[in-house]
């Protein structure tokens, strides 16, 4: 998507920053329901069959009108909590369309899942597979299951969000799985579906997935070799999408590759799943924010903006970088500067040293913020949450209202 600039101004989809932030304030996320299809359906069209099937990552945006496009394009949804599960059955999917990730669930958690009948846990870890198996056994249901196993595959991205390396909680490793599968097979309240697996997340080369679709067909091997026949795959998510100046395979070209991995590792017998979050959303979203202060240092220029750390965590989670324009299209690129928001943290940062032609009042827009931006948002500071906004059909739709501040405090009990 590119943002038009026009008449003093800047478009998305053909509506006028200037009157989103005057109809709705600022900072505000802003999504382009154009796009959101656009690439859903990129996915869908090149991966989607009656054995492979795109499910949607809920933890990248949880937004109720976005989980309701993705529903009504066709989308299984991954969920990692009962919050989550909760989204999802609101929006009407079905609960044979939800698969349960997530290296710590509850017992509450795990009873819903089996009162609603999803159609898989990701197991983590061998005690929670014994809870599935207790708790199922309780409730004489079968609890169907894929191990989630730990490849130890280096996907290359941030530390932080590099989840297939056997240093990470996530998943368990390749020595201790096949106790796990073991035990799977052979509980009564356990169906063993699959194997699942993840191995991070903003993945900007398509070799790490395939290294790892070829260490699951070694794993499908060993399997066999026990007597264990599986018959799903879960894949995960990972793709990454372009922040910078980086480049990012796109949707079709990672559909394509990993067809043509499985297909070359013989396993189009088996039901295949894969759990995009950032590669859908990613790149749908937007936050547009107001220049409250610029201050001028010898050292250092600051843009104060509206916008935070408390919408935008990223940059101080993983000094992460998010394109950042004024909505003008002033070319002159007088400051060098920093865009700070107004949390007391040092962390509260947006962008740094960016080159911006930007006065007070002016209005800017940060890309690519349609994937954990809002859906980590929090309240720090006592700062209410922003509106979010989708663009659909040339209108503006308020999706998510901006918190009052009424809001802040309504849960609180003031003890006397
Ligand atoms: C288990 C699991 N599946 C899927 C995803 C989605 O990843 P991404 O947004 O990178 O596609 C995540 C994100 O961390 C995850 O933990």
């Amino acid at each position: 998507m590119t943002i038009e600039y026009k008449n003093n101004d800047s478009f998305i989809d053909g509506i006028s920053l200037k009157k989103i932030a005057a109809d709705f304030g600022t900072p505000c996320f802003i999504y382009s329901h154009n796009d959101l299809v656009k690439n859903f359906s990129e996915i869908k069209n090149v991966f989607a069959s009656e054995k492979r099937k795109v499910f949607y990552s809920v933890k990248a945006n949880s937004n109720l009108s976005i989980l309701k496009v993705l529903l009504e394009l066709g989308a299984g949804f991954d969920i990692v909590s009962l919050g989550e599960l909760e989204r999802v059955i609101k929006i009407g999917a079905q609960p044979e369309k939800i698969i349960y990730s997530g290296v710590g669930k509850s017992e509450e958690e795990i009873i819903r899942s089996l009162e609603y009948g999803i159609h898989c846990f990701n197991v983590e870890s061998f005690s929670e597979l014994e809870r599935i198996n207790s708790i199922a056994t309780k409730l004489n249901k079968v609890a169907p299951v894929s191990i989630r196993i730990n490849p130890n595959i280096d996907p290359g991205s941030h530390e932080f969000i590099s989840t297939g390396v056997e240093t990470t909680k996530f998943g368990i490793n390749l020595k201790n799985m096949m106790d796990a599968f073991i035990y799977a097979n052979n509980e009564k309240s356990i169906e063993l579906l699959g194997i699942d697996y993840h191995i991070g997340s903003q993945i900007e080369s398509l070799d790490p997935f395939k290294e790892a679709i070829v260490s699951v067909k070694k794993i499908v091997d060993q399997l066999k070799e026990n007597n264990i026949n599986i018959k799903l795959i879960d894949m995960g998510g990972g793709l990454g999408i372009n922040y910078q100046n980086n480049d990012a395979p796109s949707l079709n070209d990672f559909g394509k590759t990993i067809n043509q991995v499985i297909n070359d590792n013989e396993l189009s017998d088996y039901d295949f799943i894969i759990e995009l979050g950032r590669s859908i959303v990613g790149n749908v979203g937007y936050i547009l924010t107001s220049v409250e202060y610029i201050k001028k240092d010898s050292e250092k220029n600051f843009v104060i903006v509206d916008a935070g750390m408390d919408n935008l965590i990223r940059p101080a989670l993983y000094d992460a970088w998010h394109e950042i324009k004024p909505i003008t299209d002033n070319k002159e690129q007088n400051i060098l500067c920093d865009i700070v928001g107004p949390v007391c943290e040092c962390t509260d940062f947006l962008g740094k040293d960016r080159r911006l032609s930007v006065q007070q009042g002016d209005l800017l827009i940060i890309s690519s913020c349609g994937a954990y931006a809002s859906s980590m948002a929090s309240n720090y500071n006592s700062r209410p949450k922003p509106s979010e906004i989708m663009i659909k059909n040339g209108e503006m739709h308020i999706i998510s209202r901006k918190e009052k501040i009424n809001d802040l405090f309504s849960r609180e009990i003031i003890v006397s």
